[in-house]
């Protein structure tokens, strides 16, 4: 179906940062599949332990114990301290789990209708709850009805949220991205987790991170929420889980972490031994090669470098972001920029009209990072040039 404007290219073969085309041209990755590949492609390890793990065990059904599911959910609990963990295939089967959790904690509470904060530009996924918990009215347009039970406030707001405890009480959870990613790749102030924390605790709530593409190492900790040490109770996985064979995770904690019981909810897929094996060689290898440290580094490199040399250019609203996760947000609208980059050789996204969204594999080296800032300072320069200059005319005029 026509679900994609898609560019026209088609990736035939991958190694490290780099994609090639049919015919031979060969690409800078700096979206990684949209925050999905942080090992970058074919990675050895990753496809040595794929190998083997199919000519072992591909699936098998949750009817039955999957020893590689129940490692996957020790490893997953002990670098995030949450307790345990339902499998799914995407983040938002991921955040379709975080809502069910909420909404059986919010019935055992004794709330008929229990519902949702959520923010403004968030992303939760294209399912109906989770289009109905995105903020964006362009993604939820013509699939209303929207299913109901989410009170949306805007993002980075405490004083919105506290509001909405005074005066509604059929709140039972706060939803939230801690750095907004297709919203733009919004970060909340340094007290936001804490302040959110505080206000779930003094009204009885369960404090929900989205982390299906903040996570995995991608801000340069295993998880956004560890940047301020505040813990969830549910945390959605997903995107750099499996670095490309498709799974997701719902993470849950103390009064969240029983709720489901045998029946309460399932997938057949979810957790299965070729996914789990993926996700394990991942976390490995993000360990291993120390990916986090090379996230934070070769982030603020990008970030720093295409502050000093956009510096001085009108029309840059922000240069922002944590680890390789970043947005340079323009005052006009920018996605041809993406087509222009792909004829350079180099892969990048616009997010909300107006957003470049860099989103590397976590492995990108400095030289590649140079070669990704040198091809986008000129394109963003010409972009700026071009669109202020009748503004410029029209001034001196
Ligand atoms: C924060 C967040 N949550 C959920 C989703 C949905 O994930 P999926 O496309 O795997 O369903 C996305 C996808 O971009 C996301 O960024």
């Amino acid at each position: 179906m026509n679900t994609y404007a898609r560019l026209p290219v088609a990736f035939v073969r991958g190694e490290g940062c780099w994609l090639w085309d049919a015919q031979g041209k060969r690409y800078l990755d700096g979206v990684a599949g949209v925050a999905v590949c942080g090992l970058g492609h074919a990675h050895p390890k990753y496809v040595a332990a794929l190998r083997e793990q199919v000519g072992t065990l591909v699936h098998t059904s949750n009817l039955y114990e999957i020893t590689l599911q129940e490692r996957l959910a020790d490893r997953l609990s002990a670098i995030s301290g949450m307790e345990n963990v339902f499998f799914c295939n995407s983040g938002c089967e991921a955040n379709e789990a975080a809502i069910k959790l909420a909404r059986l904690f919010g019935h055992k509470k004794g709330v008929e209708s229990p519902s949702i904060i959520v923010m403004d530009k968030a992303f939760h996924g294209r399912t109906l709850a989770t289009l109905s918990a995105t903020g964006s009215r362009k993604v939820q347009a013509g699939f209303e009805p929207l299913v109901s039970g989410f009170v949306r406030v805007p993002f980075d707001d405490l004083e919105a949220v506290r509001r909405v405890a005074e005066n509604n009480r059929s709140v039972v959870a706060v939803l939230v991205e801690l750095l907004q990613g297709e919203g733009g790749v919004n970060i909340c102030h340094d007290g936001y987790l804490a302040g959110l924390r505080e206000i779930c605790e003094a009204n009885g709530w369960l404090l929900m991170l989205d982390e299906v593409q903040s996570g995995m190492g991608r801000t340069g900790r295993w998880f956004a929420f560890q940047h301020s040490g505040i813990k969830p109770d549910v945390m959605p996985l997903a995107k750099g889980l499996g670095n490309g064979v498709p799974i997701g995770a719902c993470l849950a904690a103390g009064p969240a972490a029983h709720l489901f019981k045998p029946g309460s909810h399932g997938s057949t897929f979810g957790g299965n031994p070729l996914c789990c094996a993926a996700a394990l060689a991942t976390l490995s290898i993000i360990e291993e090669e120390r990916l986090m440290e090379n996230a934070v580094r070769i982030g603020d490199f990008i970030r720093s470098t295409l502050a000093q040399r956009l510096a001085g250019l009108r029309g840059i609203r922000e240069i922002r972001g944590k680890g390789l996760m970043i947005g340079i947000e323009l005052e006009q609208p920018c996605s041809e920029l993406v087509q222009q980059a792909l004829e350079k050789g180099v892969l990048v996204n616009v997010t909300v009209d107006n957003v470049i969204r860099l989103l590397p594999p976590l492995i990108m080296k400095r030289e590649e990072a140079e070669l990704l800032i040198s091809a986008l300072v000129p394109l963003i320069t010409a972009h700026l040039e071009k669109h202020s200059a009748p503004q410029a005319a029209a001034q001196s005029g």
